[in-house]
């Protein structure tokens, strides 16, 4: 099984991932954690490169390093994984892209989904989760994150940007709403997690 998370900045998702990996891991399953951009030594230099604040990025530019660091993870770490049993919980996959480049950013939407269909090689998440809150919620949840530090090159984008993002996500779950699975995440991180497992347990149950 291949889930992916998704969520604004700030929105909950790694948390959520993390309670995730340790029931699966308590019912005896293998789980591999990845993140994007990440998990294969040219992704990391790829993310450092996306996140820095050192120099400014054309929408582009984002969007074709963004892709390139997804495609060397498919081909390196997902594709090989899927052949296994393992689980594969991802923090950000190619709906990221759609919502951040296509919809923050404003770069054309078709053209955005060819460069995702390249870079993804055709591999899609079974289930995707979207931790919706909004843009100050998730602004509040930063400022107290440990090690919270100063935003990144994307964090710095503001309000507008963000909601631009969170409708992005809207729309992909409209679209695609048996993949991609809305998640009220102002709520407590227990009861949201019972809602991840049920739908995890109706998955594995029903294919
Ligand atoms: P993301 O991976 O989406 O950036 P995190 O999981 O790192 O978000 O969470 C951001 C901050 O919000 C962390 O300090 C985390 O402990 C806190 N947090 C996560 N989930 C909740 C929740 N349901 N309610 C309140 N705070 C939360
Ligand atoms: P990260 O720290 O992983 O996200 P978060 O703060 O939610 O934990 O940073 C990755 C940043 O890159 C985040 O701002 C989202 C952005 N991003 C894109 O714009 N497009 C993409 O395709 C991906 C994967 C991430």
């Amino acid at each position: 099984m291949f889930v992916s998370f998704e969520g604004i900045d700030g929105s909950g998702k790694s948390t959520q991932l993390n309670l995730l990996r340790e029931w699966f891991e308590a019912r005896g399953h293998s789980v591999m954690v990845i993140r994007e951009p990440g998990a294969t030594l040219l992704s990391e230099s790829i993310r450092e490169i996306l996140l820095s604040t050192k120099q400014s990025i054309t929408p582009t530019a984002e969007l074709l390093l963004f892709s390139a660091a997804r495609t060397q993870l498919v081909e390196k770490v997902i594709q090989p994984a899927r052949t296994t049993n393992t689980v594969i919980l991802c923090d950000r996959y190619v709906d990221s892209t759609t919502a951040y480049q296509g919809y923050g950013r404003g770069l054309d939407l078709e053209r955005v989904q060819a460069i995702n269909a390249i870079a993804t090689r055709g591999v899609m998440p079974d289930l995707t989760f979207f931790i919706d809150v909004r843009y100050e919620q998730a602004q509040q949840r930063m400022q107290f994150a440990e090690g919270g530090g100063e935003p990144d090159r994307m964090e710095r984008a503001g309000g507008d940007f963000f909601n631009r993002v969170r409708d992005g996500y809207l729309s992909i779950a409209a679209t695609e709403p048996k993949r991609f699975v809305v998640i009220d995440g102002y709520r407590e991180r227990d009861a949201i997690h019972h809602d991840l497992v049920s739908e995890v347990e109706r998955r594995l149950t029903t294919p």
